[in-house]
């Protein structure tokens, strides 16, 4: 399984925050906004990894993360030369998917609730056709929007429906079979010139190979898009993470966890940051797996 951020863009909605720099690299309380999508692929089990931006800011991405080898990942990058649409990204990534199957997320989606890596896990083994991720909206006017049956099958689409059929919200996290790419490169732009990823779901719900799994009440998918959320984004990690004492999205404890790196690799990664509480976080859970 291949994974790819599309963390391109304009962000409009937040000018003049992203005059100058990439939404995806705005600080989302203490790391950045792309740290977010890329802890939920490496928690998917993920690590072959391909970022996609604009020509402007992808070298940002790669002062950030380097090829991925410290976190035991296989990152490589690409430019989207304009924001021709989501659905491009198969096409850009064509050759890094190769013959895989792959998981699409978007560089300003937060995902965190209990059991996320195991239920992408689940969904991406022997994925035949698309699996998506619903979310229940109090304004599902203003999203895509899932109706699926008793099986999880999905039975309709639509986007920013006036009198929606459901309440789920369609997430920025999306699983394909190899097939993506050719169902990408046949599609035509929208009235909006972009190739919409509404369309190659479309696609697969007329094949009857769409499904979608609810992320249920207990999930927090957070939207980064607007002043106000990416407060709030910033906010709602804050408040959980000094209550709790743990980390949300914190790229080194996942990597570690997850088999990718071993307790010497994550203690030197966390002695790099070591002033911040980040560092010694780091330091201290690597600390206490030496001891176990
Ligand atoms: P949007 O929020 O739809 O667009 P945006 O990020 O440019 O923001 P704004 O509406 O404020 O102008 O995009 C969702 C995500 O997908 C975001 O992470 C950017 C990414 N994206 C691309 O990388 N390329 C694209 O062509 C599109 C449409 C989106």
């Amino acid at each position: 399984m291949k994974g790819i951020i599309l963390a391109g863009g304009n962000g409009t909605r937040l000018y003049p925050l992203t005059y100058a720099v990439s939404k995806q690299i705005l600080p989302v309380y203490n790391k950045p906004l792309i740290y977010y999508p890329l802890s939920a692929l490496m928690l998917g089990g993920i690590q072959e990894i391909l970022v996609i931006s604009s020509p402007r800011h992808l070298g940002t991405f790669r002062d950030l993360l380097g090829d991925g080898s410290q976190l035991g990942l296989n990152i490589e990058y690409a430019e989207q030369a304009e924001a021709n649409g989501i659905a491009e990204a198969f096409i850009i990534g064509a050759e890094f998917i190769g013959d895989d199957a792959v998981t699409l997320v978007l560089g300003d989606n937060i995902f965190h609730g209990p059991g996320l890596g195991r239920m992408i896990q689940a969904e991406t083994r022997n994925v035949d056709g698309c699996v998506l991720f619903g979310y229940s909206v109090g304004d599902p006017e203003r999203y895509g929007i899932g109706e699926v049956d008793a099986d999880g099958q999905l039975v309709s689409l639509e986007e920013k429906p006036t009198s929606p059929r459901s309440n789920l919200a369609i997430t920025g996290l999306y699983v394909y079979g190899n097939d993506v790419v050719d169902v990408a490169k046949n599609l035509r732009p929208s009235r909006r010139g972009e190739l919409e990823i509404t369309d190659v779901n479309r696609v697969y719900l007329e094949q009857g190979r769409a499904r979608m799994v609810n992320l249920g009440r207990g999930f927090a998918w957070l939207d980064t898009g607007t002043h106000d959320s990416l407060l709030q984004a910033s906010q709602f990690v804050q408040t959980l993470e000094q209550r709790q004492g743990v980390r949300i999205a914190c790229l080194e404890e996942i990597a570690f966890r997850m088999d990718f790196i071993d307790a010497a690799a994550c203690y030197d990664l966390g002695s790099r940051l070591g002033k911040t509480d980040y560092g010694k976080y780091l330091m201290e859970i690597s600390r206490q797996a030496r001891q176990d």
